[in-house]
């Protein structure tokens, strides 16, 4: 349970909040690098913290983010043309490169000053199949984070993006607390082919083993919790009975300020993970990607990320989901009966049903948490001091000076009791914190 100043603090993100300027500080995913597929491309509206922006790729292809208001006489450069680098005003001619420069002004004398028109621009990178941005203070950018799958060749990874409808603090906190699975993602269905097709939809499905690891979510709902701290967050391990005395931990990853990674592979198998970008202080995107380290995914994987199956959902060329908050996710109550423990199709309309049905903006004040909360509750602390240490002291967020420790893992593993998560960590990825050294690398280690 928050206080209701806490709760504020902790979802509202426009330029002038505290949370605003702590997320600010960390660059992070506006737009799947296909969204603007070529030179010249159309440009794309991208809101981001609160911030109506426009994204273009000039001939060169580089990519702007920048204000969309014409500084002339306020038109919106999104009728823009894109065009010999940069991005023309239809109104009256005006244009602007990717760094917010005014490049022309063919209805002024030349020798006119430029300056005063430049338009805000903010750094862009691209890496992983995303487009990042840094929307902080300029005289201060840190490297942006290396995620394992902006390590590995494109072949390797599916990326992928989803609107979702409420604020993206309770998308993160559903990411890491990892005791919903007993229930949310839950099979019930008593046929062995229905139950296989059901989990062949989920991430958890498509791995060996599935049935042992299903039954001991199923027949444990609560997993003891051991949370670590690492360079750059949280490492979150929930242990659950499984075969023959021995413990399966499920252990997912919290990277400042906004990722996740899923717990659920085992080695060998898959990876996931999602950034949470806040739109406003009501709706974000979804920032999902798959990657496997040692070998690039298969057709048929690809294929099932493209359908939105695993941690993807099935979005519609607005990246927007099929299953949504306006037509009740297609909640199928003879499934919930007989099949699946929501009655609703894909692990990440689960989620978002779920979360999107706590409010727009959780109520934390009203909550009534138990241990297996533990997750969530060492999140929010970590994230209520760190922005508190920002606005009250001027203190940066250390995770920042940490870009190689976000080469990390998170996943599944079977361990004897008696081990500490530490102790499971080194087992499992031979790391304490899971980092692991990126590819091609290994020499430099
Ligand atoms: S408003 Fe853009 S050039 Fe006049
Ligand atoms: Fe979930």
């Amino acid at each position: 349970m928050l206080s209701q100043e806490d709760n504020d603090l902790l979802t509202h993100s426009g330029p002038a909040t505290p949370m605003g300027q702590y997320l600010r500080r960390f660059w992070m995913p506006v737009l799947l690098s296909r969204e603007l597929p070529e030179p010249d491309c159309p440009p794309k509206k991208v809101t981001v913290l609160g911030e109506d922006l426009l994204a273009f790729r000039d001939t060169q292809g580089r990519i702007g983010l920048v204000d969309p208001v014409c500084p002339h006489r306020g038109a919106n450069l999104y009728y823009g043309r894109n065009e010999e680098c940069g991005l023309r005003c239809v109104f009256h001619g005006l244009k602007f490169d990717v760094d917010g420069h005014c490049v022309d002004i063919p209805i002024a004398p030349a020798g006119t000053n430029r300056e005063r028109l430049r338009i805000k621009a903010y750094p862009t990178r691209e890496a992983g199949g995303y487009v990042w941005a840094y929307m902080g203070p300029p005289q201060n950018i840190p490297e942006p984070p290396l995620l394992e799958f902006m390590t590995l060749p494109a072949s390797h990874c599916y990326v992928s993006k989803k609107w979702q409808d409420c604020n993206w603090v309770q998308c993160l906190e559903g990411a890491i607390d990892t005791a919903h699975f007993s229930f949310l993602h839950m099979v019930v269905a008593q046929d062995e082919a229905q139950a296989l097709a059901m989990l062949q939809h989920a991430a958890i499905g498509a791995q060996g083993e599935q049935n042992a690891r299903i039954r001991w979510v199923r027949d444990d709902p609560m997993p003891r919790f051991e949370i670590n701290e690492t360079h750059v967050g949280l490492t979150i391990g929930g242990a659950r009975r499984a075969d023959d005395g021995q413990l399966y931990w499920r252990i997912a990853q919290f990277m400042q300020p906004n990722h996740a990674l899923v717990p659920s592979a085992f080695p060998g198998e898959n990876y996931h993970g999602q950034t949470f970008v806040p739109v406003d202080d009501r709706s974000c995107w979804i920032y999902t990607y798959t990657w496997n380290p040692d070998r690039p995914l298969t057709e048929q994987e690809l294929e099932r990320c493209r359908r939105g199956h695993t941690v993807h959902a099935e979005v519609d060329e607005r990246y927007v989901p099929l299953r949504t908050k306006g037509n009740d996710y297609l909640i199928d109550r003879e499934v919930q009966k007989k099949t699946s423990f929501t009655g609703i199709e894909g692990v990440s309309e689960q989620d978002a049903a779920i979360q999107d049905s706590q409010g727009e903006i959780a109520d934390r004040t009203r909550e009534h948490l138990f241990a297996t909360d533990i997750g969530v509750v060492r999140f929010r602390r970590a994230m209520l001091q760190a922005v508190r240490a920002l606005a009250e002291r001027g203190e940066e967020p250390a995770a920042r000076g940490f870009p190689r420790g976000y080469t990390m893992r998170s996943g599944g593993w079977v361990a004897d009791q008696g081990k500490s998560l530490s102790d499971v960590m080194m087992e499992r990825f031979g790391h304490v914190q899971g980092v692991v050294v990126p590819r091609g690398q290994e020499e430099n280690a």
